[in-house]
This record gives structure tokens, sequence and C-alpha cells, in this order.
């Protein structure tokens, strides 16, 4: 099997799920609209929606339930990507590929832009209930999960202590509940959403929660690696950013070296687990062990 060509399908099967739910530009208020499409539907890799439904399928899910709640993540994600850009938090001037949201519709619309975004993503997570009011237990118990992981004790937790870290050294722990919480945070809510509509136990969900969060931190591990040592072409947004905000990352604790090393062994150790629920989807096993290869 070409898992390669199997997740440029996914990818768009997915990026069609996110035109569906994205919200038409009109009325006065247009360019909100217009602004969360511009962010929305640039080149990301749309690999939490892929985790997602990933899980889903391993754990048996059927039917459209999913759908609404891949749309939501992927906004809530790509919100916390365009206020991270904001001049006031890493101030960048590229994502994706392009210009940012506040450099080509100004910083008001890029902050309106981001709160747009997070609540239609919950209004959009809500469109499940009509779309299957029979699993409404199911879809309550994911809302609550996308809305912690997203919050104070998850995405924005995480964000405020990087923020307010920054220009001071830190030891690996402190550095560990940054990126378990900035990052892991968002992969954990894609993974037990999953898991939780397709009827998985709860036991199965604490599992499937440990292994987002060893892929949540070799994500960000390789992300650090990526900015040290790939080019903005490739990448789509800035490399050197961490340099130019003084932030503590595993390159600069472990080196290149080290910091190569740990993303391997957390990532063996996500796949290790996955392989041990003992569910088949060889493309999930594929997609964790390739998140540690990327070139973007
Ligand atoms: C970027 O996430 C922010 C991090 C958590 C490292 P991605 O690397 O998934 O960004 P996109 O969605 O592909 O643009
Ligand atoms: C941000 O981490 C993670 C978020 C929650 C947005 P980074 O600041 O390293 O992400 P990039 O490198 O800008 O994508
Ligand atoms: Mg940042
Ligand atoms: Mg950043
Ligand atoms: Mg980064």
């Amino acid at each position: 099997m070409n898992f390669k060509a199997l997740q440029e399908q996914k990818t768009r099967e997915v990026e069609a799920v996110l035109k569906a739910y994205l919200p038409r530009p009109e009325g006065y208020q247009k360019e909100i609209m217009e602004a969360m499409e511009y962010s929305l539907l640039a080149g990301g890799k749309r690999l939490r929606p892929l985790l997602m439904r990933e899980t889903f399928l391993m754990f048996g899910g059927t039917g459209k339930i999913i759908e609404p709640f891949m749309a939501a993540l992927e906004m809530i994600h790509t919100y916390s990507l365009v206020h991270d850009d904001l001049p006031a938090m890493d101030n960048d001037e590229y994502r994706r590929g392009r210009k940012t949201t506040h450099v080509v519709y100004g910083e008001a619309m890029g902050i309106l832009a981001g709160d747009a975004l997070l609540n239609y993503a919950f209004e959009t997570a809500l469109k499940a209930f009509d779309t299957a009011p029979e699993k409404m237990p199911e879809a309550g118990k994911a809302l609550q999960i996308l809305a912690r992981k997203a919050g104070i004790y998850g995405m924005i937790g995480g964000q405020t202590v990087d923020v307010a870290q920054s220009g001071k050294s830190l030891d690996r722990d402190m550095l560990d509940f940054i990126y378990a919480l900035k990052t892991g945070a968002l992969i954990e809510a894609a993974m037990m959403v999953g898991a939780v509509l397709a009827g998985a136990s709860e036991e199965q969900v604490k599992t499937v929660e440990k292994i987002a969060g060893d892929i949540g931190l070799a994500f960000q591990i390789e992300d650090d690696i990526l900015d040290v040592t790939s080019t903005t072409e490739e990448l789509g947004k800035p490399v050197h950013s961490d340099e130019k905000n003084e932030k503590t990352t595993y390159v600069t604790i472990r080196g290149l070296a080290g910091a190569r090393e740990d993303a391997a062994a957390v990532s063996r150790e996500a796949v290790e687990l996955l392989e041990g629920l003992g569910y088949e989807n060889p493309f999930l096993v594929w997609l964790v062990g390739e998140l540690v290869h990327r070139k973007k």
C-alpha cells in the first residue's frame, strides 16, 4: 500500500469537510468570514483531523458524526496559529505558505479572525447533535474533551507559559509541561474525540490520551528541529522564529542530535502503545511514525 498517496487522498477529503463547514462570506461582517477562510484554507497539513478520523475508524466508528468535530478542531488549531503569529506573540509574517492573517487583514481583524474561528468551532461541533441525534451522549463527551483541551488546562494554558517564559532559560520539566499543553493537548483532543465518538471504552480513551501525548511531544520537538534546519520556502513559515523570540527549545537544551533521539524515542513509544491496543489501522501507525521524518 502506498501510504503517501493515501495520505494525500485523505488530506483532500479533510479539505472537503473543512470547506463544507466554513461560513459563506456575507453581510456587513463579510470581512471576518473572508479572513477565516484565508487562514483555514491555506495549506496546512491537516494532521489533527486526520488523526481524529483514523482513530475513529480504528475503533470501528461509522457515519458522519466525526465530520463536524474534524472541522471544529482544525478551526481551533488554525485560530491558535493566527494568534500565535500576532506581533504581541511570535510576530511572524508567514504561515502555511502565505502572509499571516494579521499582515493581510490588519491586527484587529487578525485578532477577530482568531476569535471567530474559536467560536465557530463550537457552533460547528454542536451540529453533531443534528447530524447524529442518536449519538448525543458520545457527542456531549466529545465536546467536553474538545473544550477542556483547547482551554486553560490545554492549549491556551501551554501558550500562556510559553509566552511568559520567553527570554528565560527553562529546564526540561518546564519545557515538557509547555509542550504537553501547547501542542499535545489538541492532538490528544483529536484522538480522544475520535475514540469517544466510535464508542471506545474509558480505559481505551485513557490509553489513546497517552499515545496522543507522546505524538504531540515528538511533533513539537520535530517542529523545534525544523525551525533551525529547514527553510521558509519548505516550511511555509519563518525559520529561526524560536531564536528571534529567545525561546528555550529541545534543540537549545539537547542539541540537534539529542532532540532527534528524543523525538524518535517518544514516537516509538507512541507506535508501540498504538499497536498494543490490538486494533488494525496500518495507515495510522505509518502516519504516526512518519511525523518525526516530516519535511514541514
Ligand atoms: C504548527 O502546527 C504549530 C505546532 C503545534 C508545532 P502544524 O505543524 O500542524 O501546522 P499546520 O496545520 O500544518 O499549518
Ligand atoms: C505554537 O508553537 C503552538 C501553538 C499552540 C500555536 P510554535 O510557536 O512553535 O508554533 P509555530 O512554529 O509558530 O508553528
Ligand atoms: Mg509560539
Ligand atoms: Mg510560533
Ligand atoms: Mg515552532
